[in-house]
């Protein structure tokens, strides 16, 4: 695979090297493209040496072989790392004043972006409103690392391992991260090196969304109206659909549990951006699983600043307005582009006085008009935050409930087991 590796000015320019090592001696073709501020941290000669090609920031070095348009179209993958807010800026803006921020405006093929920053430029909302930018446009920006930063400082904002980088960039081009592999030059995962490659991969060359936790709805800057999900049931598919063999995006509301690796990772925090990025990979997903747990009403007013009690006016009385209904709108899109795709919804039900859980669940599959639908019964320390769990898996299809039960892994196990089955039946295999 032809990887661009591009290199932003910051002191974990330095980490990068590895990063560099790593895809080289997994045998890919990489040519690094450091920014002038990048050649200040790490040297051009090292850059030479360890990709063994030639190393520039200019558009104007080696002009005849049109550097700054073949680079970027050429490229099966470009990472950039760190990405700093200066580069993130200028990307975000499409701006092309050196070679790489060239080289990104010419790509063709998957770009992954790695920030490092300190924490203030990270949370800044110019920086946060760029990575909304670029990830609106496909661009996988990671999540920063928490930890120790350049100075005294600590927070999010660190580079990620570059072990980590390695793993989500070559699930990012669909390429099998078995050392000494040459991965597939197209985006579809390589096949499993093992002896049963399809029963193992059965999801193999398919781009699996799931999202996962429970968003948060603000009230004021400090407050917010959220809910129990943990995300353990969300990051236990993501890991089960990624070991299947499939492209995973993992659509993340707040979870108590950190993301697997080897998974593309979308940070949102309420209802209202979690349907825009389920809407935005829905585009291009065969699978869309909504594990979360969505905020059916948020405040209808949000306070720009701390609510504070007084005792000279009456205490707050907080209006909710209904969000809208991510996966009956997911459905709607679908059918309306009549794409080949499954849709699995979750439901949460206790049962009451009108109906028993499985009442509901199918009052509910009929609803929202999802392929499948795994019901869990919640109930004080049941299902939530649990590690184990028990589900019914409905289908439109009419095939009998199947009920599922064990670790959220055996869970997630059985629900991919049956979208497996689903999908043998729904899409043709190519
Ligand atoms: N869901 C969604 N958008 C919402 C609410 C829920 O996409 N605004 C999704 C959840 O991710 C889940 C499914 O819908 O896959 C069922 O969620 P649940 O909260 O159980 O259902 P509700 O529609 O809220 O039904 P009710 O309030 O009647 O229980």
């Amino acid at each position: 695979m032809r990887i661009v590796l591009g290199v932003g000015g910051g002191i974990a320019a330095y980490k990068v090297a590895s990063l560099l090592r790593l895809f080289t001696e997994a045998g890919h073709d990489v040519t690094v493209i450091p920014t002038e501020a990048a050649t200040r941290f790490v040297g051009v000669a090292t850059w030479e040496a360890l990709s063994g090609h030639p190393v520039s920031s200019s558009v104007f070095d080696a002009v005849h072989t049109v550097n700054h348009v073949r680079l970027g179209h050429e490229a099966d993958l470009i990472v950039v790392a760190p990405a700093t807010a200066d580069l993130l800026a200028r990307a975000a803006t499409g701006q092309a004043n050196d070679l790489l921020t060239n080289t990104l405006l010419m790509a063709s093929g998957p770009v992954l972006m790695a920030p490092a920053m300190h924490t203030e430029m990270w949370r800044h909302p110019a920086t946060q409103a760029n990575v909304e930018t670029l990830r609106s446009r496909g661009v996988t920006v990671l999540e920063p690392a928490s930890g120790r930063l350049t100075g005294a400082d600590s927070g999010p904002g660190r580079l990620p391992e570059p072990e980590a980088i390695f793993e989500a960039a070559l699930a990012l081009a669909g390429a099998a991260s078995v050392p000494g592999a040459r991965p597939v030059p197209s985006s579809q995962p390589a096949p499993s090196t093992g002896p049963s490659a399809s029963a193992a991969r059965p999801l193999a060359g398919l781009t699996v969304t799931i999202s996962a936790g429970g968003t948060r709805e603000p009230l004021d800057p400090v407050r917010f109206l959220g809910n129990r999900s943990s995300g353990k049931q969300g990051v236990a598919l993501a890991v089960a659909a990624r070991d299947a063999g499939a492209r995973v995006r993992l659509l993340a509301a707040h979870m108590e549990v950190p993301a697997p690796d080897g998974v593309e990772l979308v940070s949102v925090e309420t209802a209202l951006e979690l349907r825009k990025a389920a809407l935005h990979a829905a585009a291009d997903s065969d699978v869309v699983i909504m594990a979360a747990a969505v905020a059916d009403f948020r405040p209808a007013d949000v306070s720009g600043t701390k609510i504070k009690k007084r005792d000279d006016v009456a205490d707050p009385v907080i209006a909710l307005v209904r969000n809208p209904d991510i996966l009956q709108e997911l459905v709607e899109v679908r059918d309306a582009a009549s794409r080949d795709q499954l849709i699995v919804g979750f439901a949460a039900e206790t049962g009451d006085a009108d109906g028993d859980v499985l009442e509901y669940a199918e009052a509910k599959l009929r609803r929202k008009a999802c392929d499948l639908l795994v019901v869990n019964q919640v109930g004080k320390d049941m299902v939530f935050g649990e590690d184990t769990n028990s589900v019914i898996i409905l289908s439109r299809s009419g095939t009998e409930p199947q009920e599922a039960s064990g670790s959220k892994s055996d869970v997630a196990a059985a629900v991919l087991d049956r979208i497996s089955a689903e999908l043998s039946r729904v899409v043709p295999p190519a």
